[in-house]
């Protein structure tokens, strides 16, 4: 046993704990950090030293750590009813939270399915599209389409639905009828409507191409993070819906990250233009206290599905579980009484203005994209002289520089190397203008170091 000692702990952690991808190199070494406490926005490490969380975990803590609220209502649900199934019976808690959501997402989308985290919810929409087809006449529809460099999770249907090949090529064979079609990088901070429709009209011929009627379901983020929240112009959800609607395939929003206020609103997807047949969630539906993801249906597809099938098969043992679903309800209500959403929509054009203060000060900083409190700032060797980084100045920057900056400054944000060199910044949205101001002076330390690399290297 380790005891309290940290660096027992820490000992033991190499010698017992797997970690979640996490390079093996990083995991040995001795200076691998070990938060231990957080409290707002902030959180301790085993050495003392507050960080201030500009990636409210991974996207999760929405609402900022150590809520006596949260921690109660789950304190309470335990005592209640610590575990109950959601097969052949259900119980207040997730019926409640599935009523909660049915009044915050958009349209008819009235029905949840509950489970355990982002991946789960992704497989399940994944499963009832095909499911869908299957029992409604349709069962050549098997397609599942995504867009390049989209992260979906790890089991193998979602792993299937993601196009990163380097974390998809260890677990191949993976699974059969999974397509990728172009993200809407290309378009990114387009404004004119006529390269939009031509964007719009070069998917449709990608979809033409795979044969839309075997099309189940396609799958897009609002805003998609790997490749460094890549925002899409006016009309490109719509859009999507357009041609969904004319080859009659389902459309997900995979509103893992973007969902419970991260852009400004419970889902984004429809402040976008559209409403789609269904959508997924986890993360920051309990602020991350404990696991919980979903997948919400619109009532016809499910009445649908109902009348034509026995059931819908599929099912876990901890989905819907009764804590999580309270402490899903217990967040949506403290985001209601706190108005964190009407918040987010104010602060986001300050925090906008101060990283773009960041862009032009930084000559490492080649673009500034997002929306909400989902930014990335995507990094350049000179942006001013449009020199671009090597792969060995990013396993430099990634490896080192940035690593380096980040501990001595105490900010926590994510350097991501998926299909560029990226800074993805995601601060807890209980965040005011002082804790945004505060991520921004460390950002611009931050920024002045590999600043400072990029100028040693000529
Ligand atoms: C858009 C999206 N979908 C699905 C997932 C998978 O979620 P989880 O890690 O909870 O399985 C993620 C995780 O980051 C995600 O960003």
């Amino acid at each position: 046993m380790s005891g309290n000692n940290l660096e027992d702990l820490r000992a033991s952690a190499n010698k017992h704990l797997i970690p979640h991808f996490t390079k093996s190199k990083d995991w040995d070494a001795k200076n691998w950090p070990m938060i231990v406490e957080g409290e707002g926005c902030y959180v301790v490490d085993d050495r003392g030293r507050r960080r201030l969380d500009g990636l409210s975990g991974l996207f999760c803590v929405n609402l900022g750590y150590g809520r006596e609220d949260l921690v109660g209502a789950a304190a309470r649900q335990m005592k209640k009813l610590s575990f109950a199934p959601n097969w052949n019976e259900a119980h207040p808690s997730a019926i409640e939270a599935s009523e909660m959501l049915a009044s915050v997402a958009p349209a008819d989308l009235n029905r949840t399915f509950f489970v355990n985290s982002g991946s789960e919810a992704v497989e399940a929409a994944i499963k009832f599209a095909r499911q869908f087809f299957y029992a409604t006449g349709q069962p050549w529809r098997r397609r599942i389409v995504t867009r390049h460099l989209a992260y979906h999770g790890t089991t193998m249907g979602a792993l299937s639905a993601t196009a990163l090949p380097k974390i998809k090529r260890p677990f191949e064979p993976l699974l059969d009828g999974f397509s990728h079609i172009s993200n809407s990088r290309a378009v990114s901070g387009i404004e004119d409507p006529r390269l939009i429709e031509e964007h719009l009209k070069l998917l449709e011929e990608e979809i033409i191409v795979l044969d839309p009627n075997s099309i189940a379901l396609l799958i897009a983020e609002p805003i998609q993070n790997s490749g460094g929240a890549i925002a899409p112009p006016a009309g490109y959800w719509s859009g999507l819906r357009r041609i969904c609607d004319k080859y009659g395939i389902l459309l997900l929003a995979d509103e893992v990250i973007t969902g419970f206020g991260r852009l400004g609103s419970f889902f984004s997807v429809e402040d976008m233009g559209a409403v789609p047949d269904m959508i997924t969630f986890a993360k920051g539906a309990t602020s991350g206290y404990v696991p919980l993801g979903g997948l919400i249906v619109r009532d016809s597809l499910a009445s649908q599905l109902y009348a034509a099938a026995p059931s819908f098969a599929h099912g876990s043992t901890f989905g819907a579980h009764p804590v999580a679903t309270t402490v899903l309800a217990a967040n949506v209500t403290a985001m209601a009484e706190e108005e964190i959403l009407s918040s987010v929509k104010h602060l986001q054009s300050i925090f906008e203005k101060e990283l773009a203060r960041l862009q032009k000060a930084h000559r490492c900083v080649a673009d500034l994209r997002g929306g909400g409190f989902l930014w990335a700032l995507e990094l350049a060797r000179d942006a001013d002289a449009g020199l671009e980084l090597s792969p060995p100045q990013i396993e430099d920057i990634f490896g080192k520089v940035l690593p380096e900056a980040l501990e001595e400054t105490g900010l926590i944000v994510r350097p991501d190397d998926r299909g560029g060199a990226m800074i993805v910044i995601a601060p807890p949205l209980v965040a005011d203008e002082e804790i945004l101001g505060q991520l921004c002076d460390r950002l611009d330390t931050v920024l002045a170091r590999v600043d400072h690399y990029c100028e040693s290297l000529s």
